[in-house]
């Protein structure tokens, strides 16, 4: 049986970090809240010049590169991004040109938080059928240009940060390798819960990357709601994952959630029995970067080390929409 493995994994974060000393001087709010309600004490922004496009372009550069790849391999781009640098057309095509591959299908998915997992089940299903060999699956998110850097936004302001992660899908004749179950869910019900809304249609991120109030899209958050929703979604979305693939979360190597915050991610390993040293966290520095936030864990866990040949890795998110998932994987 054919199954889809990740055979590279990439991630770019912008320069600036913008620590909550730094958040600190634009609204009321303090270092002390913003580490206590979510675990944050920087977070990377972006500078001029870093679009969707050039941090999905790196992070993309990196995941091939790792897997032994070059642009040409790919067969499909498959991007996730809560907003792309123009309302239309979407981030795929740009990264599809910044690439130097025309002709080949660039698809855009939205799904808020759980975009990455979304885009990754795409790209699986392609490899699975045969229908393409090599699939680039990239989140990239731009989100600090639409923060409300006031008072009134502070409980988004904090939380939301930019960033890339990318990863590289091939063929595995292995069914106990690769991508081992997939589970989505939405609830529509809830999307006015957490999202960007457009007070006004900009055509370019360019209308509104140096406006820090008063900016054309709202980030609307209802904290509590989305808290108390996801602490239930996080488990429910890993346990369907290890049950119908028989596993247990003893045998799970790593959990690696979306980086939401991290009283989350610690209510969802609590609620696992999930030990410490298996959940990848690194909110702590890099904030909230909707769905770039679990291919930057992954990449960085490649690095030092965590997530090597044969780990068991369980994959999730919560987000916007609602939107929930896994991806149980073994590398
Ligand atoms: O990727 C998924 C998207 N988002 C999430 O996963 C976030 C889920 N929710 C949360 O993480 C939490 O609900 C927050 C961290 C956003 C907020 O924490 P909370 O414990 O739920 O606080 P709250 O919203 O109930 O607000 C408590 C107080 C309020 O003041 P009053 O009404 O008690 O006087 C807020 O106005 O804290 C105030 N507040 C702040 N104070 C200082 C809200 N934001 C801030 C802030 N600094 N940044």
């Amino acid at each position: 049986m054919r199954n889809a493995q990740i055979s590279g994994i990439g991630h770019y974060l912008p320069e600036r970090s913008v620590t909550n000393q730094d958040l600190e001087k634009l609204m009321d709010t303090s270092d002390e809240w913003i580490r206590e309600r979510t675990g944050i004490e920087a977070r990377r922004w972006i500078k001029k010049g870093d679009t969707v496009t050039s941090m999905a372009l790196a992070a993309s550069k990196m995941a091939l590169e790792r897997a032994g790849k070059t642009p040409q391999d790919i067969d499909c781009i498959i991007l996730s991004c809560v907003i792309s640098d123009y309302v239309n057309p979407g981030g795929a095509c740009f990264l599809q040109s910044a690439l130097g591959l025309p002709g080949i299908p660039a698809i855009d998915i939205r799904n808020g938080c759980s975009g990455f997992l979304y885009a990754l089940s795409v790209g699986e299903q392609f490899i699975k059928t045969g229908t393409y060999e090599t699939v680039l699956v990239v989140g990239s998110e731009v989100l600090s240009p639409m923060l409300d850097k006031t008072t009134r936004g502070r409980d988004t302001a904090v939380i939301f940060a930019d960033g890339a992660g990318a990863v590289v899908l091939t063929g595995i004749e292995d069914s106990q390798k690769g991508i081992l179950a997939t589970h989505l869910h939405a609830d529509g019900r809830f999307a006015d819960k957490l999202g960007a809304f457009s007070k006004q249609m900009p055509q370019t991120m360019e209308l509104y990357q140096d406006r820090p109030t008063d900016v054309p899209i709202d980030i609307i958050m209802e904290g509590r709601y989305v808290f108390k929703h996801a602490v239930s979604k996080f488990p429910a979305v890993i346990k369907e994952a290890l049950n119908t693939s028989g596993y247990t979360i003893d045998d799970v190597d790593l959990v690696i959630p979306h980086q939401a915050n991290l009283r989350i991610s610690q209510a969802v390993a609590q609620r696992l029995g999930l030990p410490e040293e298996k959940l990848v966290s690194n909110i702590t520095q890099y904030g909230n970067t909707t769905s770039a936030s679990i291919p930057i864990a992954m990449s960085e866990a490649w690095e030092d080390g965590r997530l090597k040949e044969g780990s068991l890795v369980c994959l999730a998110s919560f987000g916007s929409g609602f939107t929930w998932a896994s991806s149980l994987i073994r590398f």
